[in-house]
């Protein structure tokens, strides 16, 4: 069935706030800019086969008043209405908009907080140093921003069974929304190579869940034909509804910063949906005049998969480079970046740049992290490590304002967490100075005798430490 893209939000629906008249959306791709009011099931240009993107002429400057929709965004949030609960769809009149509001699938996803990261801010020496912890989304991580918006025009379609591909997270949000919304889905994850707590969430939220014998750019492969062969909707970040849900973790966090861009937002990146879509949200709250600088978008990868870093070093951004994918940084073990063309032009657009780091600055970044009190998945903290080496480099000033996009939840991958802590990861071999910055920040769990001389024993050991 062809997907409309047509965002008419039924007048009944409308607040008479509404700071943005809503008008027809239309699908756009990245490659040749062909348009069109619908898409098929592939979400790929009938022309040229490149990805699509979503565009509305109601997102552009002579047809929005930054003002008014700051104002109408702050009013929402005295609201109890669901639409206006939602830190995803209280940005609504720069997304497309279903048919009618009741059609809306939502866990009151967005609404994440903005913290400041004092210890890191001293370890890197950028004393204005942010997260925006995505992992406080209800399924824990960003995906449910997308999944919000995506999940609700498959409902608006019809669609019985919703689909993806996924290292995790995804899997995770889609079958959360589909449950929500009564629809049935299908989850492909590569077997052993996501963490438990991922999948379990998904069999929780009653996912059919296919564990197949490849690693996630196979299972988007395989998912890829499916669509063509059997009557599900994908939900993928291929699919640009997802990205337009995304965007509004941008608008929140400028939002959060009274709308005073930071120098830099660095984001780690994957199959590189989300830095497309934060990179997409910054260039129209630009436009349109909600932000008067751009911040510089930078995307962080895993040395082990780091096809994005490669593509712009050797090719300088022309020609993708796929990487045989391997980094404990499950989430972000992908060799075959589906969106990589939308990330380039953003990077390029927004003057930032593309980073990989190591295993070990990993697991440093991600204890780090851990030690402010917020933790996050391994995946999250390769922006820290990344900001580390921008630092080294001089891409990143310290007097410069920066916030790190904090993609899931510390919770996502506990087997990483505790192997980290007992001293069994990162696995590769360590010089002296590394072993002994590591070693201050694991916590191993002590086993004792069930004694008060015990547990005042390891207390008194604990002093001296
Ligand atoms: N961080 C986390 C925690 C993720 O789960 C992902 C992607 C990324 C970063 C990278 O984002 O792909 O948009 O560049 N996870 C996907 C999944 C691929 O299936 O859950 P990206």
């Amino acid at each position: 069935m062809p997907l409309s893209a047509a965002s008419d939000l039924g007048s009944n629906q409308q607040t008479s706030q509404s700071a943005a008249a809503d008008a027809s959306c239309m699908f756009r791709c990245i490659g040749c800019d062909a348009t069109a009011p619908t898409a098929a099931q592939d979400f790929r240009c009938a022309h040229c086969g490149n990805l699509l993107e979503i565009t509305s002429p109601a997102w552009t400057s002579s047809a929005v008043q930054a003002d008014i929709l700051k104002s109408t965004w702050r009013a929402r949030r005295s609201s109890n209405e669901a639409l206006d609960l939602s830190g995803v769809w209280r940005y609504r009149e720069l997304l497309p908009n279903p048919a009618l509001a009741q059609h809306v699938v939502t866990l009151r996803e967005g609404n994440t907080p903005l913290y400041e990261l004092p210890r890191c801010a001293r370890l890197t020496g950028v004393p204005r140093l942010f997260a925006k912890h995505q992992g406080l989304n209800p399924t824990g991580s960003f995906k449910d921003t997308g999944m919000t918006v995506a999940a609700t025009f498959a409902r608006q379609a019809g669609c019985n069974w919703v689909a993806c591909a996924s290292t995790g997270n995804t899997s995770a949000s889609m079958a959360a929304y589909a449950a929500r919304a009564g629809m049935r889905s299908l989850v492909l994850v590569p077997e052993g190579k996501i963490s438990w707590s991922k999948l379990s969430q998904a069999l929780d939220y009653g996912a059919l869940t296919c564990q197949l014998r490849t690693d996630f750019d196979g299972c988007l492969q395989l998912l890829q034909q499916l669509v063509k062969r059997a009557p599900v909707y994908q939900l993928n970040s291929i699919n640009p509804f997802r990205l337009e849900g995304q965007k509004t973790q941008a608008i929140e966090l400028l939002e959060q910063l009274d709308w005073q861009p930071p120098d830099h937002i660095i984001v780690p990146g994957g199959n590189l949906g989300n830095s497309s879509a934060i990179g997409k949200a910054l260039l129209e709250m630009l436009e349109i005049g909600l932000i008067s600088s751009l911040p510089k978008l930078s995307v962080i990868q895993a040395e082990g998969a780091n096809a994005l870093v490669r593509t712009v070093r050797e090719t300088d951004g022309k020609r993708l480079i796929k990487v045989q994918p391997e980094t404990r940084a499950t989430a972000i073990r992908i060799g075959n970046p589906a969106s990589w063309e939308k990330a380039v032009k953003v990077i390029r657009a927004t003057g930032g740049t593309c980073e990989e780091v190591s295993e070990f600055e990993i697991a440093q970044a991600k204890a780090e992290i851990g030690a402010e009190g917020i933790g996050c998945e391994p995946a999250s903290a390769v922006t820290l490590a990344g900001l580390k080496k921008f630092v080294r480099q001089g891409f990143v000033q310290r007097e410069e304002r920066v916030v790190l996009i904090l993609t899931g939840n510390l919770l996502k991958d506990p087997d990483f967490t505790m192997e980290f802590h007992k001293g069994e990861l990162p696995s590769e071999e360590l010089n002296t100075l590394q072993s002994a910055s590591l070693a201050k920040l694991r916590h191993p769990p002590i086993v004792l005798d069930a004694t008060l001389d015990a547990v005042v024993g390891t207390l008194e050991q604990a002093e001296k430490i």
